[in-house]
């Protein structure tokens, strides 16, 4: 086992050591970037909204026309066998499925008879340290340089991975994706903002990924009698914001205090993760809390 993967993986129907587990070079997830993913978290050896994760698998085969080689009761086996030999009680289950591997490189899908490949791991469910938590994190603006189809979870994540990279490179830990004019989401991430106490988050589209956390984030909005507007956000108006959060899987909640340089809200809370992010982590705690880790 590396400390990152658990043994065993799942690979085309076999739970193996990583060290066992290879696939030919000709598979189209490296020639092509040909597949799709999903990222689970796992809390209490109890995976979170598996179900949901497993549909928008579903939805993201269905947009790229490759039939599900699995059932959703062989996909939540496959889940639950790798949370059971893992070793850590939190975790992130990795997904993955390519188009397989032909005999040769040619564009068009393979012949029906190439399987698909299917890969499955778990590792430890890495969380924000409170410090780093209790003051936010830096975000970069980038153009959102990706393709028409953001609402995919492919493997074909380039344009992700260099906007991540530019953040990375100017010390901050996100790049919000910026296109015609108006906020997207971030690099891996959804964003949302808050303005004059209403939560605001752009609407499922094309262009964006919809969020399992984001769909969490905005039923415990309702819930807790939060204001939201769901609608597109310009970025005059990102750029307004008292608060501005990334919210994802493995993030949860991370209040974004600086973007391009500049503290995030005004006054002398400037620069500081605001009341709402703080809220809304907590509601997301007791959540979790409430669902996962009883019983
Ligand atoms: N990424 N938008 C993008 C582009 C993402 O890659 C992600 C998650 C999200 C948030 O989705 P969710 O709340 O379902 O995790 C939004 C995962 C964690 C990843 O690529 O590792």
């Amino acid at each position: 086992m590396t400390p990152y993967v658990a043994d065993p993986v799942y690979l085309n129907g076999r739970f193996l050591p990583l060290a066992e587990a290879g696939i030919s070079p000709l598979d189209r997830g490296f020639l092509y970037g040909d597949g799709v993913y999903e990222v689970i978290p796992v809390y209490s050896r109890r995976a979170f909204r598996i179900d949901e994760h497993l549909l928008r698998l579903q939805a993201t085969l269905d947009g790229i026309k490759l039939a599900n080689p699995l059932s959703l009761a062989d996909w939540r086996e496959v889940v639950f066998r790798l949370i059971d030999a893992a070793p850590w009680d939190d975790q992130s289950i990795y997904l993955q499925l390519t188009r397989g591997a032909d005999d040769k490189r040619d564009h068009a899908f393979p012949p029906a008879g190439v399987p698909p490949t299917v890969f499955a791991f778990a590792s430890p469910l890495v969380t924000t340290p409170a410090d780093i938590r209790a003051r936010g994190v830096g975000a970069i603006t980038v153009d959102d340089l990706r393709w028409s189809r953001c609402d995919l979870k492919v493997i074909s994540l380039l344009a992700n991975v260099l906007a991540r990279q530019q953040a990375v490179e100017q010390g901050c830990a996100e790049a919000l994706l910026l296109r015609d004019g108006y906020l997207k989401e971030g690099a891996a991430s959804n964003i949302f903002v808050v303005k004059d106490g209403v939560l605001r988050a752009p609407p499922k589209t094309q262009l964006m990924l919809p969020g399992i956390t984001y769909d969490v984030i905005l039923e415990l909005a309702k819930s807790h009698g939060q204001p939201v507007r769901v609608e597109e956000i310009e970025e005059t108006e990102l750029r307004a914001a008292d608060e501005v959060w990334m919210t994802s899987s493995t993030k949860e909640i991370l209040a974004i205090t600086t973007l391009d340089g500049k503290p995030v809200g005004k006054g002398p809370t400037a620069g500081q993760p605001g009341p709402l992010a703080e809220r809304m982590w907590q509601w997301y705690q007791d959540f979790k809390n409430s669902v996962m880790r009883k019983g």
